[in-house]
């Protein structure tokens, strides 16, 4: 029978955990963790997750900072932002919203951000951290992944695992991570030659591509664990909008031994995961011990 994996769940028991953790943080050392989030314009999307990643950083108990700027702003402006919140001690963690308008070098901006403070493991330090097995900031939505992973599959050691998408946010440290769980690791793309085959292939099967429910019941090895990062907005009945994944629920999830839903599946974690990342770099700063998987 196939596992649903309740990302929806897991998120809430990890929140908690943050929750516990900076409780303990201020009672023993005086220290609230803080979050500061960049939003440049006005994407509505972004504006979403901006407003939950707010919510959810005061519902733990840490302080939340949000900088809402136009959609004009110049990237000398943001970076003059980002040298006061480096430069700010209350706050512990920084994320810039992507995308950023045309006019901003998202690079630039990313790489401005004091790495101990890059809370989105974007920064090209906490890259070589993660591809060298140094500690430092993971990217939320592979980290989130990951914890999904180690709670249904177990022991990821030796498995043949599949990444289709190769993107700086979720593909390419998503295959640092397996790689580093031991996990022999193929990263597909638009160009992957039978693409069909390769994903045939896979014990762990992680769907990253953005395109709405392109991976088939068919392309699923029987027993497979497969996550869905994919969050594509559809035509659905009644004229209404529908949320999918990039894997067709209803065959895949006939095949494979454990799947994530879409929603509430990896999209959960990824706030989450944030959270506990702002009390990771809050610890690493003031010298305190972190864990928190
Ligand atoms: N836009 C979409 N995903 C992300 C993310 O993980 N971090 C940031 N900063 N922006 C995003």
């Amino acid at each position: 029978m196939t596992g649903i994996m309740d990302g929806k769940a897991f998120a809430a028991e990890l929140r908690g955990r943050v929750a516990t953790a900076v409780s303990h943080l201020e009672s023993s050392h005086g220290l609230i963790p803080g979050l500061a989030v960049v939003l440049v314009g006005e994407d509505p999307a972004s504006e979403v997750y901006v407003r939950n990643k707010g919510k959810q950083t005061v519902e733990v108990g840490m302080a939340s900072f949000e900088h809402r700027l136009s959609d004009q702003t110049t990237e000398r402006e943001l970076l003059v932002l980002i040298d006061q919140l480096n430069s700010d001690p209350t706050v512990h963690g920084i994320l810039v919203q992507l995308p950023l308008p045309a006019q901003i070098n998202s690079h630039a901006v990313i790489n401005a951000i004091d790495p101990d403070k890059d809370v989105d493991g974007f920064h090209l330090i906490n890259v070589g951290r993660l591809t060298t097995g140094e500690s430092g900031l993971v990217p939320c939505t592979p980290l989130g992944c990951m914890m999904l992973l180690r709670a249904y599959a177990g022991d990821l050691s030796g498995q043949n695992a599949v990444i289709v998408g190769r993107s700086n946010i979720v593909g390419k440290p998503m295959a640092a991570l397996l790689l580093a769980a031991h996990c022999t690791v193929t990263v597909a793309h638009s160009r992957t030659k039978d693409l069909t085959d390769v994903c045939r292939q896979a014990d762990i099967l992680i769907a990253a591509v953005g395109r709405a429910e392109m991976i088939q019941g068919d392309w699923i090895k029987p027993g497979a664990t497969v996550i869905d990062v994919g969050i594509n907005r559809i035509d659905g009945e009644n004229g209404k909008k529908r949320l999918v994944g990039d894997v067709e629920f209803a065959s895949a999830s006939a095949v494979a031994g454990a799947i994530t839903p879409v929603p509430g599946g990896v999209g959960p974690m990824t706030i989450a995961c944030l959270l506990r990342n702002t009390v990771q770099a809050a610890c690493a700063v003031n010298g305190i011990d972190f864990t928190l998987e």
